[in-house]
């Protein structure tokens, strides 16, 4: 329309409320490989396999779901109510423990800390800002033991933010 703003997507919203279309569209993963990537690298870090962990922008919490599976104590946290639901949902499914939280991976304050955090599949192309990529930094840190382990999975190569 002239004249008008071009509508800016609220974050959380559109593709990421269909959570079972995103799933079976980002099927094609290996992600029990991925997982024995993180967890490699992470014990790399901390000298031991990590105990507990936390997935951020996590969807309907593939990885979240694997580490689970190995007896990772995990937390998994999304904008979406919708990947939300469907997160916890799969863990029922699967007969895994999974803490699920709804909350911004900018801003959130869930009470405890972990031994590792993890970003994956791009997902910090949701920060926007610099802002928002320091805000995200700073909260992550703050969720993080003393020896912390962050990853984040631009592409294909796994780098460290910590
Ligand atoms: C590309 S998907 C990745 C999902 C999952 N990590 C995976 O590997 O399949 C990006 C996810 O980020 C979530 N998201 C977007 N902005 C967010 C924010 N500010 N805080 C938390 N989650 C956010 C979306 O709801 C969506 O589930």
């Amino acid at each position: 329309m002239k004249g008008s703003a071009r509508a800016v997507p609220r974050q959380g919203s559109g593709v990421y409320e269909l959570a079972r279309a995103y799933e079976l569209a980002f099927s094609y993963r290996n992600v029990q490989q991925e997982v024995d990537a993180l967890i490699d690298w992470a014990t790399a870090c901390l000298g031991h396999a990590p105990w507990t962990a936390l997935e951020l922008a996590a969807g309907p919490a593939d990885h979240a779901l694997e580490m689970a599976r190995r007896s990772i104590e995990v937390t998994a946290l999304d904008l979406s109510s919708a990947m939300c639901s469907r997160a916890s949902e799969r863990a029922t499914e699967a007969g895994v423990p999974l803490r699920v939280v709804e909350g911004d991976m900018r801003s959130f304050a869930l009470g405890r800390q972990f031994e590792m955090a993890v970003v994956l599949i791009d997902s910090t192309a949701h920060l926007l800002t610099l802002d928002d990529f320091v805000a995200n930094l700073r909260v992550t840190g703050d969720h993080l033991l003393t020896q912390p382990v962050a990853a984040t999975k631009l592409d294909f190569s796994l780098v460290s933010v910590a």
